[in-house]
Order: C-alpha cells, then sequence, then structure tokens
C-alpha cells in the first residue's frame, strides 16, 4: 500500500516524538491497533459522576439540595482553573487575555446567580427544614473552593474583618489570618462560641487555605493587575471586567444566596436552629460584609452602596 505525503510526514512526526523519549515508536503504534474507541460514558465518567448523589434521609427535595451544591462546587472549579491559568502566566500577561478569562469566570457566576432559583424556589420549605436537621453541622459555609476564589481573587487583606482591616494592612499573613472575615458567620448566636461547623473546617482546611494564601500573594488577581503596566492597567474591558467579576462574587451571589436563607429559615426560632444557631442573619448579608476585592476600581458611592441591591452588569 502506497502512503501518501500527508501519512509519510505524520508517521515521521510520530516517529520523532517517540525518539525523542527514546520509546520504540512502531510498539505504539501496534498499541493502537487493539485500542478501544473511547466512550462518552467512559471519557466523562457519567457513572461515577451519577454515583455521588447519596442522601442522608428518604425526603425526596433533598436530592435536589446535594445536586444543585455539587453543580456549584463544579462551576467553583471552573472559575478556579481560569485563576490558575492567569496566576501561571511567567513573563507578564497580556490585558485581552486577563480581561478574556476573567469574563469566563464572571460567566460562570452569573449561571450560579440565574440558576439559584432552583434553591429558592425548588424545593418545599417542609422537607427543607426536615432534612436540614439531619445534616447538621455541615454547612455551605465549609466550602473550601469559595474560600480559594477570594484567596485568588485579591491580596489577602482584603478577607480580614473589615472591623480590623485598617490596622492589619502589614500583618503577617498568619497574623491576618486570625482575624479573617468568617470567623464572624460561624458563631453562636446563644453563647457567642465558635461553631462545631467552623472547628471542623479550620481542622479540614486551615493550614492548606493558609498555604494557599502565601502562595498566592504575588500572584494573586489584583496583584497580577498591580504588576502590569500603568497603560495596560487603564484597559478598560479588563478593568470592566474586574468589577464585574467583584459585584457577581461579593453582591449579586450573596444576595441570591441569602434570599434561600431568608426563604427557609427567617420564619421561628425552631426554623433558625436548622443551621445549628449561627448568626446568618447579620453575616450573610453583602451590604454589612462589605467584601470588596478591589475597591481601588470604585468609588465612594458604589462602595457606599455596597450590597444594598443587586448590581447590574
Ligand atoms: C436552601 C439553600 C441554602 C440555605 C438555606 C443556605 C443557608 C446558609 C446559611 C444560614 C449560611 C451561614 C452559615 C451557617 O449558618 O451555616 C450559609 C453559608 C454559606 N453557604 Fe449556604 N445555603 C443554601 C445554599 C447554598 C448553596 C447551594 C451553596 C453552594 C455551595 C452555599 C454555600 C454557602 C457558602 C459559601 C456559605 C458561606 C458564605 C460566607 O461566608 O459569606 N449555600 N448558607
Amino acid at each position: 500500500m502506497e502512503f501518501d505525503n500527508e501519512i509519510q510526514n505524520l508517521l515521521t512526526k510520530l516517529k520523532e516524538k517517540y525518539d525523542a523519549s527514546g520509546q520504540d515508536w512502531k510498539a505504539y503504534l501496534e498499541g493502537l491497533l487493539h485500542q478501544n474507541y473511547l466512550s462518552y460514558w467512559d471519557y466523562i465518567h457519567t457513572d461515577t459522576l451519577l454515583s455521588l448523589q447519596k442522601p442522608r434521609t428518604a425526603i425526596p427535595d433533598e436530592m435536589i439540595f446535594i445536586m444543585y451544591h455539587q453543580i456549584t462546587e463544579l462551576y467553583f472549579k471552573l472559575t478556579l482553573h481560569e485563576m490558575e491559568q492567569i496566576s501561571s502566566k511567567k513573563d507578564g500577561i497580556d490585558p485581552i487575555f486577563f480581561a478574556a478569562r476573567v469574563k469566563r469566570m464572571t460567566g460562570y457566576f452569573k449561571n450560579l446567580i440565574n440558576s439559584f432559583e432552583i434553591m429558592v424556589e425548588g424545593m418545599e420549605p417542609k422537607q427543607f427544614l426536615q432534612f436540614r436537621m439531619s445534616l447538621l453541622p455541615a454547612s455551605g459555609f465549609q466550602s473550601a473552593q469559595y474560600r480559594s476564589i477570594e484567596i485568588c481573587a485579591t491580596d489577602f487583606i482584603r478577607m480580614v474583618d473589615k472591623e480590623y482591616r485598617d490596622n492589619m494592612s502589614n500583618a503577617s499573613l498568619d497574623e491576618q489570618y486570625k482575624y479573617i472575615y468568617w470567623q464572624a458567620g460561624a458563631t453562636e448566636l446563644a453563647t457567642g462560641q465558635k461553631t462545631l461547623t467552623l472547628t471542623q473546617f479550620e481542622e479540614k482546611y486551615q493550614d492548606s487555605l493558609l498555604r494557599l494564601a502565601k502562595d498566592y500573594e504575588n500572584k494573586n488577581l489584583w496583584a497580577v493587575y498591580k504588576s502590569m503596566t500603568e497603560a495596560d492597567q487603564k484597559n478598560e474591558e479588563l478593568i470592566k471586567q474586574l468589577k464585574d467579576f467583584d459585584a457577581c462574587v461579593n453582591v449579586n451571589w450573596p444576595l441570591m444566596h441569602y434570599k434561600s436563607a431568608v426563604r427557609y429559615l427567617q420564619k421561628s426560632t425552631e426554623d433558625i436552629a436548622a443551621t445549628g444557631g449561627t448568626n446568618w442573619q447579620k453575616y450573610l448579608p453583602p451590604r454589612i460584609q462589605k467584601r470588596i476585592f478591589y475597591p481601588e476600581l470604585w468609588n465612594e458611592n458604589e462602595m457606599q452602596e455596597w450590597g444594598k441591591s443587586l448590581m447590574e452588569l
């Protein structure tokens, strides 16, 4: 059989590829003869993926709760994948590449914001309050990817509780961590003590989150932005994308999330027990938290109004 030039070229390139690693290229060609065709289910691991929904009760709507959390974690993973692409650029970053990646991240969060109704309207409150009791002390509060997104998005000082932030900008990251904002979210209303939700979270993730913060000290999104030339920092598309991302993560998603907490939990003291008795009403609203990744990009008025209503992008 005669091989045309295209095939000859491919064979030569294959041989070069395997020669370069000292491999016998003919053995690999023979391997192709026996290799199975790839299937969708093997590639996507559908069987594994669909085996990961394991309710703790027989209450039907718990399945929705589990799956929507899993969907969210996958979007968080996509977001972190883009962060990594931006932060791992070694030889300077082009503002167009930067803006396009941030736009993707915002797109993921927009999908989550637009679909949060699944949590707000998509479960029967009575069922929610029943199965939620079987899940204590677990809480979305313990999502390490959510915290990782924040750590990779901006300087760590932005995550220090706003009461302490101004005095802590020169402190070490270990010191700043002691005043991290999320400690306030896991305090028992009745006693003022740290909840089990928080102590378990710290046991599992504190060290790795601190390592991440140190790793990203000079390559978080804001640090990357500040390392650009002045002209690149003025790139309007990049500024718009960073602001949209900030608004999505720190206002629009928290507002939608808060709406779900209000729908299911704000009824009676008994309902509130379904959170493990935390101070979520004071903690969750973004107008109280005022978490802002990029304050230099917003004006005073925008920051005053921060978190009071959904932001238009
Ligand atoms: C019916 C739906 C939901 C309700 C009622 C709810 C309720 C709450 C409450 C009360 C808190 C405060 C901490 C606590 O008391 O445990 C919280 C925190 C949190 N939840 Fe949810 N949640 C819901 C869905 C979700 C989903 C789908 C996610 C996605 C991963 C999520 C992620 C989080 C995160 C990241 C925090 C911490 C927020 C922060 O520190 O500002 N929640 N949630």
